[in-house]
Formats: structure tokens, C-alpha cells, sequence
């Protein structure tokens, strides 16, 4: 069976879905996006999506372009229509179609919105999760507002371009001073010298991760210290273990970083509990 979308108002297969070659986030990246995990066919942290959706929007004044229940709808049925019981949901909406002009079109301009869903294979992510993963190092050329989730994803795509032809899965930017501030697609966390779990505050410009605010509250309960306080590479390889968070990685050991070993070289016992702990809370907590 082929795939299905949700293109503005309606279901179409997506060999089929177009969107206008005037659509605002195709000409300015004038768009934002939002991936939920899929757990047995339910949404995975639906509240922590839905507020930094309303936020990203917000923050870019447009308009959301239905109720949050109707939305919640439209991403339940689309999951139904691709019969997708552990997958992603990729939400995408756009400031819509107009003339091309960089200001914002009239203010009737309705926000485009689609919907695509995707099958993850949940044995292979845990065969990848007990090997760990590698990353690489780039430096940080983002633009100020990493805050908004925009699909203006080029640099993005760059360094983890890098990271593919190192043999990487993942790329970390680091800033001016030597720090690490986050994943091209994921958060990045380790647990340092110390024993403490630590990952970059949100004052600083990254994404605020819904993975990485539920595994907070959840590395809390299992009793683990916990500070929101940046770390350098070195740092980072001097860790006993590290981690990424992401919505399609969930908890993913890093075991190199630009070729040298983290901690022993594998996964950690620290990772590989919160990654069963995060993934429990999520199916329970899921919609
Ligand atoms: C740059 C960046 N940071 C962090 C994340 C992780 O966010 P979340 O846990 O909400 O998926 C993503 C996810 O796509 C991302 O693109």
C-alpha cells in the first residue's frame, strides 16, 4: 500500500501530494515542522509537541491553522490511513501561498499545513542503540533563533552530510567558546567525570528538545543529578558515557567522537537505563 498525506483539507497519496511552487516555506523556509514518535499507532509526548508548535508559530505570527484537538485528528488519521503502528508523524506548516514577496502576504493567506507518517523499525533502533553511535564536531553557523523549530534546516543538512561521510550519525555544533550547544537533529548529553548528567540550558540558542525535557523530568525521578550547564568536547571525552535525545533517536549512546572513544568505547549503564525508562514513560503517557 502507498503512502498517504494530509495536503490542506485533504487525504491524497503521496505520490500524488503537491503543494504550490509559491508556498512560502518551499521559497523562504518560512515554515515550521514537528516530529512526533509513534508508539503502538499513539502519539508520543503530545503535549511537549503541541506547546513548542504553538510556540514556534508564535513566535513567527502564524496563525495556528486549526484547534489543537482538530489537529490531533488529522495526525491520528492520517496514522490510521498509512497503518503505521511504530513510526514518525512530520507535521509542516507554512505561512502558505502568495506572490512571492520576502513580507508577509495579506492576512486571509491560511497557513499550509501537511501531514506525512513514516515506518521506524524498532529492532533495528535497539540493535543501533546497544552499539552506540558516533558523532563528529562542527562549528556552530546558525542563525540566532534555533529556539523555533523552522524548516530552514540547511546548515543542518551540512553537518550531518559531515558526519555521513565520516561514518557518523550525528554531528555536534560547537560555539565560539568551545562549547558544545547541540546535535544537527538531536540534544546532546553526557554524564561527566563527576557522575553528573548534564546537557546545555536552554538560554543558549538550541532547539528545546520534548525528548530532552521529558528525560529531565525522568533522570529526576530515577534520582540522578541532573544540571542544565553546557560542556566542552573535551569534556564530553573525558564523560563516561554521552547520549543524544531526539524525537526519531530517542536515547541514543554515543560512543566516538571524532574518532576517539567515550568512557569504555560502549554504550553505558546510564544511557542504556534512561532509554528504557524514557521509552516506558512515553508509551504510557502516549495519545
Ligand atoms: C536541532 C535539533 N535539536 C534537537 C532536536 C530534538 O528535539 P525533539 O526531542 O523535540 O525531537 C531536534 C529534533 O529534530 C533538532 O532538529
Amino acid at each position: 500500500m502507498g503512502r498517504i498525506a494530509y495536503v490542506n483539507g485533504r487525504f491524497v497519496r503521496q505520490a500524488d501530494a503537491v503543494v504550490g511552487i509559491e508556498d512560502r516555506g518551499y521559497q523562504f523556509a518560512d515554515a515550521v515542522y514537528e516530529v512526533w514518535a509513534l508508539f503502538d499507532g499513539k502519539l508520543a509526548d503530545p503535549e511537549g509537541h503541541f506547546a513548542r508548535l504553538e510556540r514556534s508559530l508564535s513566535e513567527l505570527r502564524i496563525p495556528m491553522p486549526m484547534s489543537r484537538t482538530a489537529l490531533t485528528l488529522v495526525l491520528k488519521e492520517t496514522v490510521r490511513r498509512n497503518r503505521v503502528s511504530e513510526g514518525l508523524v512530520y507535521l509542516q506548516v507554512s505561512r502558505g501561498e502568495a506572490p512571492r514577496d520576502h513580507a508577509f502576504p495579506g492576512p486571509g493567506t491560511p497557513p499550509a499545513v501537511v501531514v506525512t507518517v513514516s515506518r521506524v523499525d524498532r529492532a533495528a533502533s535497539e540493535a543501533r542503540a546497544a552499539a552506540g553511535v558516533a558523532v563528529v564536531t562542527t562549528p556552530e553557523n546558525r542563525w540566532a533563533r534555533c529556539d523555533i523549530k523552522t524548516v530552514g534546516l540547511l546548515p543542518n543538512a551540512l553537518a550531518k552530510q559531515q558526519a555521513r561521510e565520516a561514518g557518523a550519525v550525528e554531528a555536534w555544533y560547537v560555539d565560539d567558546l568551545g562549547l558544545v550547544t547541540e546535535g544537527a537533529s538531536s540534544n546532546a548529553w553526557i554524564v561527566d567525570a563527576e557522575g553528573v548528567l548534564r546537557t546545555r540550558d536552554t538560554q543558549a540558542n538550541i532547539l528545546r528538545g520534548v525528548t530532552r525535557l521529558s528525560l529531565l523530568d525522568v533522570a529526576r525521578e530515577a534520582g540522578l543529578t541532573v544540571e542544565e550547564r553546557p560542556f566542552t568536547v573535551d569534556e564530553a571525552l573525558a564523560a563516561s558515557e554521552a547520549f543524544i535525545t531526539g524525537a526519531g533517536t530517542l536515547v541514543l549512546p554515543v560512543v566516538r567522537i571524532d574518532g576517539r572513544s567515550v568512557g569504555s568505547g560502549a554504550p553505558g549503564p546510564v544511557a542504556r537505563r534512561l532509554r528504557q525508562l524514557y521509552i516506558q514513560r512515553a508509551k504510557a503517557t502516549a495519545v
